[in-house]
Formats: C-alpha cells, sequence, structure tokens
C-alpha cells in the first residue's frame, strides 16, 4: 500500500479564520482571569502557536505542553496512559484549556482530563483544532472546536502520518491507494 495526499478538506483561510473567532471567544470567555494552555504534544503545536496570538493581550496567558501516549483499545476507557513528557509548572488552583489537534475517539483527552483534575485545576475546558464522529471515549463537552470533519484520515497543520505532512499549511486527506 502507498500513501498519497489527498484533496484539501480545510483551507489557510478558513483555518486562519476561525482560529481568530476562537482566541476572541477565549478572551472574552477569559477576560480579567489568567488562562493557561496545556498543549498535547506534538500535533497540537501549531494550533497552540495560532490560537494563543489570537488571544487578547488584556488576558494573560501562560503555556506548557504535555506528551502521553494511551494503551487501551477503543473499547474501554480503562487503558493506561503514560506521560512521556510531564508539565513543567504547577496547574493547582489555575484555569487551564487542554489544546488538542484532534480528538477522534477521545481516549487520549479522557486521560488527560484525568490527570489534570487530580492536579487541582481550578477550571479546566477543552481546545481542539478537529473533531471526528463519535468521541464515545469522552462524554463532556468540547468547549472550542475548530471543526468537525468525517471520519477521514486528516493530515496538516501539525497532524502526521508517521511523523510527515506536519509541515502542510492546511488539512488534507490521507489518501490510501492500493
Ligand atoms: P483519540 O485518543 O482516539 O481521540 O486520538 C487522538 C490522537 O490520535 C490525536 O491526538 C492524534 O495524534 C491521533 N489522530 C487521530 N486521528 C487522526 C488523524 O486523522 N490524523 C492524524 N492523527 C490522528
Amino acid at each position: 500500500m502507498t500513501t498519497g495526499l489527498g484533496t484539501v478538506l480545510i483551507s489557510e483561510g478558513e483555518i486562519r479564520r476561525r482560529i481568530a473567532e476562537i482566541g476572541r471567544q477565549i478572551s472574552k470567555d477569559y477576560a480579567g482571569r489568567t488562562v493557561t494552555l496545556v498543549g498535547i504534544l506534538k500535533g497540537s503545536f501549531m494550533f497552540l502557536a495560532d490560537v494563543i496570538r489570537a488571544i487578547s493581550l488584556e488576558t494573560p496567558v501562560e503555556v506548557d505542553f504535555m506528551s502521553v501516549s494511551s494503551y487501551g483499545d477503543a473499547t474501554t476507557t480503562s487503558g493506561t496512559v503514560h506521560i512521556e513528557k510531564d508539565l513543567g509548572i504547577s496547574i493547582d488552583g489555575k484555569d487551564v484549556i487542554i489544546v488538542e489537534d484532534i480528538v477522534d475517539t477521545g481516549l487520549t483527552l479522557l486521560h488527560v482530563y484525568n490527570i489534570l483534575s487530580a492536579r487541582g485545576a481550578r477550571s479546566l475546558r477543552v481546545a481542539t483544532l478537529l473533531e471526528k464522529p463519535g468521541k464515545s471515549r469522552y462524554d463532556r463537552p468540547l468547549d472550542y472546536v475548530g471543526f468537525k470533519i468525517p471520519n477521514k484520515f486528516v493530515v496538516g497543520f501539525g497532524l502526521d502520518y508517521a511523523q510527515r505532512y506536519r509541515n502542510l499549511p492546511d488539512i488534507r486527506v490521507l489518501d490510501d491507494e492500493a
């Protein structure tokens, strides 16, 4: 099987406009408070970099990153999670937004949410650039969603296939060619 890049699903311009809206919404929701963005590596780095610049300077922002790998099959939420890179800051008492690239089954998000919640975050919300249908493992609302997409494998704007294509400026479907 070889793989090739399919058509553009979401263009650079659409991404830029939607992220500007999300930044305005976050600025409004957190006015007068400090917000702590926790990016889930690696895929979220580009989304986070753009979102943070779309947040008003009147809303102080802290940033940190963590990296986790989930070992759980798709039929259970009891899989374990391994923290590959942990946060360098305490989030105790802070207003935190988890920043994800894509929520698929929601298993990764469920684990991260539980870890950060146990560390005493005062509030915990989620921002994701993309949402696939059927996030059955995570049943809380997603607070800031860039785009809902069909159940296809996508790459670009930080998302990879075997570590490739993260540098694409738009989101494309990865086509499988027999
Ligand atoms: P979940 O735990 O099933 O929600 O999967 C979330 C993670 O799987 C994301 O953070 C991505 O790293 C990866 N992932 C899921 N779908 C895609 C996709 O379409 N393209 C690239 N990565 C994906």
